[in-house]
């Protein structure tokens, strides 16, 4: 395993991407969407780094991946709060074609948040096949594949604390 972002580094752009939620969103009381499973670690550290009142959900996904995302998904667990004209932050751990987050926001949209912003760990720019607004990114990376810090290789690995690269792939 190669470390390609190490956990102090992690650490203080997860505090940074916090303040500026809290400056952002002042006063409007969000709802942050965390994308199961990847991004529960970050969404964690990231609500503790914010101080304003929000409120949290779930989504899980079920993608049909072979090799490349084919940005057919299916929601296997669905938010339990209604989001009709509320400000919401969909956090997901990493974006890379960007067939996913297309597919979860389009889904979002049909529900009439008032607004609606993304928020990714990480962002794999040069393997972007749809073109996705992101407010707010963590670190853009290259196009290899990553694990740790919630993200896995066939379930493993989400529990390291930093991200990594398998040596193998
Ligand atoms: P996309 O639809 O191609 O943007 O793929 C997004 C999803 O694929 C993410 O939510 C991850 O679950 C998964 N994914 C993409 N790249 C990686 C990676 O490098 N490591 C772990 N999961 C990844
Ligand atoms: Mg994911």
């Amino acid at each position: 395993m190669n470390v390609l972002i190490e956990e102090n580094e992690i650490r203080k752009k997860v505090r940074e991407l916090g303040s500026r939620i809290n400056t952002d969103y002042k006063g409007r009381n969000p709802v942050i969407i965390g994308v199961l499973k990847g991004a529960f670690v970050f969404l964690a550290d990231l609500l503790r780094e914010t101080d304003i009142p929000l409120e949290v959900d779930f989504l899980s996904i079920h993608s049909y991946n072979g090799a490349e995302s084919s940005g057919v998904v299916r929601i296997t667990h669905d938010l339990s709060l209604n989001i009709e004209d509320r400000d919401v932050i969909l956090v997901e751990d990493i974006i890379d074609t960007g067939r996913t987050v297309k597919y979860i926001l389009d889904n979002l949209r049909t529900r009439k948040p008032r607004s609606l912003a993304v928020c990714s760990l990480l962002n794999k720019e040069e393997r972007r096949v749809i073109e996705v607004p992101l407010k707010y990114v963590g670190f853009k990376i290259p196009g290899f594949f990553v694990v740790g810090y919630g993200l896995d290789y066939d379930n493993r690995y989400r529990n390291l604390k930093y991200i990594g690269v398998l040596d193998d792939k």
